[in-house]
């Protein structure tokens, strides 16, 4: 496969940015265009963002897995699709060819089928990182079915909280899963779960780990006997449900400033067109190239640069089911050397905890395949920067630091690898189709060079959310009604004298721990549950190795006798009611929260205090009681 569409030089970014902004229709149909329709568009966008309302390539028909599967097969249907590497040393990795794969998709897609699946279903994978996980979320897309996949490290209350605002009836999922040293045990979380979710029909296990675990008669089965019907009934090849472009491909769930994680919906048609299109202009893909990226499928990063994108673009990917520290740190560098690795694709807070091994996991690993390397998630330090392109790129690979959102889909703001000038700890520029707006608090737009403000988005592009799940104010009142007329991305930036962007991080109430989103909200209403706490409030403060860490303040009915025995009390009511991602790091007990006269709690003075900063809180005097402050200061942890 060619890419008619992958940018070759700086002049020609300038150019195709252009283009784009002046005719972004012929732009889009064009690439719309390399790619297999069953019926093309008759329109090419609509849109009101005030609604909102966005829809691409309108009554245009497709299946997006004969975009990543049956049109390969006659031209490169022997070429790795997959390549998975599991999570020991020991075992065996396993290869699947374009062939191969539509083979497995279909299968399951039958078994799906045979277990009362329908065209609009949602399903639910609760998987670890095997290549069952990408085969069940093609089958679920081959037969028009809306994938939700939850990360594996989701609690049980999580899952079921996900399982009842989707009203999903069907799960796949694994005894357990391999991830390191541990085995997550899935099977016991989701019986857990399914305790408060009773309209789940069917569970579909697949077996890994070989743990045991409870199987119940009519609602739970073994994927592999439901593999062997599907052969006993000679393994009919299930044709593609054909989709309009504006039907639904998944749901991913992610948390925002206030209540629960919401399910961020993304379509079939622009995604795909998006997704492929960022992928091999971002990372400048070309065919034969290994491509691995180190992200869990769980997130949207995994979703489009570990299974869609590179299959559209019949691509080779690798997948690794454990943790780049595990059993050493110099795993990765094995994987890289072993599969001759050309693009490695991974989280600023991996390279940080692989910088503090040294040098010696690195030493006698062959990394000269790599040709690009990645980062995305998190803003990147400049110390990580320097050390992943001298000691991982030996200064010959351009990084690419890659900015996007679980809502955006794909990568809007990156260099293109080689193409376009990279600038450490820069996203840099935003990929031709992306028009960003940096605006102030009043959605005042802020123009000219070495400015800051809050990251904006003026126009849409295919991938776009386009609701969260059964509840499309929450998607207008989140996203579009901040500013007018404007995708509001949360995040704060800045753009320097030669107009090339840093993201400098969230400016609502989401953290960024680890790469992993998670709302203050959310683990404030965790901790309220535990027995004996009144109040809570969480912050973040700048974490050495996951960029930030969580800070909670909390007040208890009763100061603890044993305050150490109630903080890991409390950080295990935050895992079991969230998971263990959500743990806070810190957790201090006090007697009162600053807040305001009408009672708003002042993140900024306990985030200054987390921070460290306490000499400048700023402005007190609106204080309720600014007495409290000081106590908040003498008790810091
Ligand atoms: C942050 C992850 C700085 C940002 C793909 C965004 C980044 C949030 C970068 C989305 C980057 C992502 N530099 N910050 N290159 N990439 N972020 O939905 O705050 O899990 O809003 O998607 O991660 O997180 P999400």
């Amino acid at each position: 496969m060619s890419y008619p569409f992958q940018i070759k030089s700086y002049e020609q970014y300038k150019e195709v940015y252009k283009q784009n902004v002046d005719q972004p229709e012929e732009f889009w149909g064009d690439i719309a265009g390399q790619f297999v329709w069953r019926k093309k568009w008759d329109k090419v966008l609509e849109w009101d963002f005030k609604k909102p309302d966005v829809k691409w390539f309108i009554n245009g028909k497709l299946n997006i897995t004969e975009n990543c599967l049956d049109r390969h097969l006659d031209k490169i249907g022997d070429t790795p699709a997959f390549v998975w590497e599991p999570n020991g040393r020991d075992e065996a990795h396993k290869v699947f060819t374009y062939k191969e794969l539509h083979f497995k998709v279909s299968q399951f897609a039958h078994v799906l089928k045979n277990n009362g699946v329908k065209k609009g279903d949602r399903v639910c994978l609760y998987m670890g990182m095997v290549p069952e996980l990408p085969i069940a979320m093609l089958a679920c897309a081959r037969i028009g079915a809306i994938h939700s996949v939850i990360f594996g490290g989701f609690s049980a209350q999580s899952i079921s909280d996900r399982l009842q605002d989707a009203h999903v009836e069907y799960i796949v999922t694994g005894d357990g899963a391999f991830r390191g040293g541990k085995d997550i045990p899935l099977k016991n979380v989701i019986d857990d779960a399914l305790v408060t979710c009773p309209f789940v029909k069917r569970v579909i296990v697949y077996v890994r780990t070989q743990a045991p675990i409870s199987m119940i008669k009519d609602r739970d089965v073994w994927w592999t006997d439901e593999v062997k019907k599907v052969e006993a009934q000679g393994n009919p090849v299930v044709a593609a449900e054909e989709m309009d472009a504006e039907d639904p491909l998944f749901i991913l769930y992610t948390s925002g400033s206030t209540g629960k994680p919401k399910g961020v919906v993304h379509s079939s048609a622009g995604y795909m067109v998006y997704t492929t299109y960022s992928f091999v202009n971002v990372f400048q893909y070309e065919p034969g190239d290994i491509h691995f990226c180190t992200a869990d499928i769980g997130w949207i990063t995994g979703h489009t640069y570990i299974v869609y994108s590179v299959l559209c673009a019949g691509g080779t990917s690798l997948m690794y089911e454990g943790l780049p520290t595990w059993p050493d740190a110099g795993r990765l560098w094995d994987i890289v050397d072993k599969h001759k690795v050309n693009i490695i694709y991974t989280a600023p807070t991996a390279i940080r905890s692989l910088m503090a091994y040294g040098l010696t996991p690195i030493e006698g690993k062959d990394l000269s395949s790599l040709k690009v390397l990645g980062t995305v998630g998190e803003p990147i330090n400049e110390e990580a920067w320097h050390w992943y392109d001298e000691h991982i790129g030996k200064k010959r690979c351009p990084i690419v630091d890659t900015w996007f959102q679980t809502e955006t889909a794909g990568i809007l703001i990156s260099n293109l690898a080689g193409v376009t000038p990279a600038k450490p700890s820069y996203a840099t520029l935003p990929l031709p189709g992306i028009q960003l707006v940096l605006v102030d608090e009043q959605g005042k737009e802020i123009t000219g060079n070495d400015v800051s403000g809050n990251l904006c988005i003026r126009f849409p592009w295919p991938s776009i959310i386009r609701t969260t799940w059964g509840d499309h104010e929450r998607c207008r009142l989140n996203y579009f009604a901040t500013y007018d007329d404007m995708y509001f991305t949360g995040d704060g930036c800045y753009r320097d004298a030669d107009g090339f962007y840093r993201i400098t991080g969230r400016v609502d109430d989401v953290l960024n721990v680890s790469g992993h989103r998670i709302g203050t909200a959310e683990v404030e209403n965790a901790i309220n549950m535990h027995t004996g706490v009144l109040e809570s409030a969480v912050v973040g403060y700048p974490h050495e190795l996951k960029g930030q860490g969580i800070y909670a303040y909390v007040i208890m009915d009763g100061m603890p006798e044993n305050k150490q025995l109630a903080q890991a009390d409390i950080a295990q009511t935050v895992a079991r009611i969230i998971g263990p991602i959500a743990r806070p790091d810190k957790i201090q007990f006090v007697t009162g929260l600053p807040k305001t006269r009408s009672g708003k709690i002042m993140r900024r003075i306990l985030r200054k205090i987390a921070e460290g900063e306490m000499a400048n809180l700023g402005d007190t005097s609106t204080l309720l009681d600014p007495g409290v402050v000081n106590d908040i200061k003498d008790g810091r942890v």
